[in-house]
């Protein structure tokens, strides 16, 4: 597939110049039938977006290195927990576009995907300021002194702002071109993992432009609230959607209003917290695991277990979509391996 194959731009012409996103990606990601889940079981696989490091953040940080190319960004700031995959993805895209990256952390439970993460940070010169916790972390990113300065970028956590939500709107158009050529029937139901949102906000948007019987289903993996802030809250992801498609009716004045699309807030999945497991958790990645998916406690591994029962309720198409990546670590890279 040629290097600049993005569907988005196809359907919306004029939106080619502006967007233009930088390829980091192998796209299309397969799309795979797990045929022994059932007749109904299909995963996409953006856990392959990219061989460096996969997953959905891939995706989110072609547009957004677009969106820090136009404003000159010399300096990037993100945040997340210690083992944020998107600080790790970041941290990447900054080191291959000379760029620095700082990330503000907070505390997670430690496991051997967050020391893998850690160790990739560092791996690709990222400066990891931790914090005593989420709020913490929040203020230092909030008030950045390189918010008053020309050349710095403030990335929100999980790669998530309007560009990151048009990557994911592009994706459900990749899908809806494999599903015209038949490599898989078009899913009743997608279920994903949502943390910071544009994952969702994108495939909300994507499916109402040309999947609308199907529903996203949202499985939350992050705390609603932050005191009186929403956080990993359906309020978010119907903001992001309204944010992501002004930005894209100022590109092309032609756009219709904003296409509106049902998908379902899944709160039972979450559990006892951010990157905490239980046992229902487990047994999903364990199941994952026997089917070829490399799966994670925080986000895939609760989407995975949705998407189990899920299976069970329904005799129509269910597509998982995987957004972990499923990478091996740069050779030479060593983490201390543990719980
Ligand atoms: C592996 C994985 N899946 C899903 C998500 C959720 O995506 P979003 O933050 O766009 O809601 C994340 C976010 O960090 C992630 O790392």
């Amino acid at each position: 597939m040629a290097a600049d194959y993005r569907p988005l731009l196809n359907r919306f012409p004029q939106l080619r110049a502006s967007l233009a996103p930088t390829p980091l990606c192998d796209l299309p990601t397969p799309v795979q039938h797990l045929s022994s889940l059932g007749g109904h079981a299909w995963v996409k696989r953006d856990d392959l977006t990219a061989s460096e490091y996969g997953g959905n953040k891939m995706r989110k940080l072609e547009f957004i290195l677009a969106d820090m190319d136009r404003h000159k960004a010399k300096h990037v700031v993100t945040l997340g927990a210690t083992g944020t995959n998107a600080g790790v993805a970041a941290a990447l895209a900054c080191h291959n576009t000379g760029r620095s990256c700082d990330i503000f952390t907070f505390p997670q439970p430690d496991t051997d995907t967050v020391r893998k993460n850690r160790a990739l940070m560092d791996h690709y010169g990222a400066r990891c300021l931790p914090r005593r916790n989420l709020l913490s972390a929040a203020l230092g990113w909030y008030l950045h002194p390189g918010r008053l300065l020309p050349g710095w970028y403030f990335l929100y956590a999980g790669c998530s702002n309007p560009p990151a939500t048009f990557a994911y709107i592009n994706a459900v158009l990749e899908l809806a071109e494999q599903i015209e050529e038949r490599q898989c029937p078009p899913p009743s139901e997608i279920i994903v993992a949502a943390g910071s949102g544009a994952t969702v906000a994108g495939l909300a948007i994507g499916c109402a432009l040309a999947l609308p019987h199907c529903t996203v289903t949202a499985v939350q993996v992050a705390p609603a609230r932050l005191g009186p802030f929403a956080v990993c809250h359906p309020n978010v992801i119907e903001k992001m959607q309204d944010q992501a498609w002004k930005v894209l009716r100022e590109q092309d004045a032609t756009l219709p209003d904003r296409p509106v699309q049902h998908w379902v807030w899944e709160d039972r999945y979450f559990g006892n917290g951010y990157g905490v497991t239980d046992a229902s958790t487990d047994t999903a990645i364990s199941v994952g695991s026997a089917h070829g998916l490399a799966l994670e406690a925080t986000y895939s591994g609760k989407a995975f277990n949705c998407f189990l029962d899920t299976l069970d309720k329904r005799r129509e198409p269910v597509l998982f979509w995987h957004t972990y990546s499923s990478a091996a670590l740069p050779e030479g890279l060593q983490t201390t391996s543990g719980s």
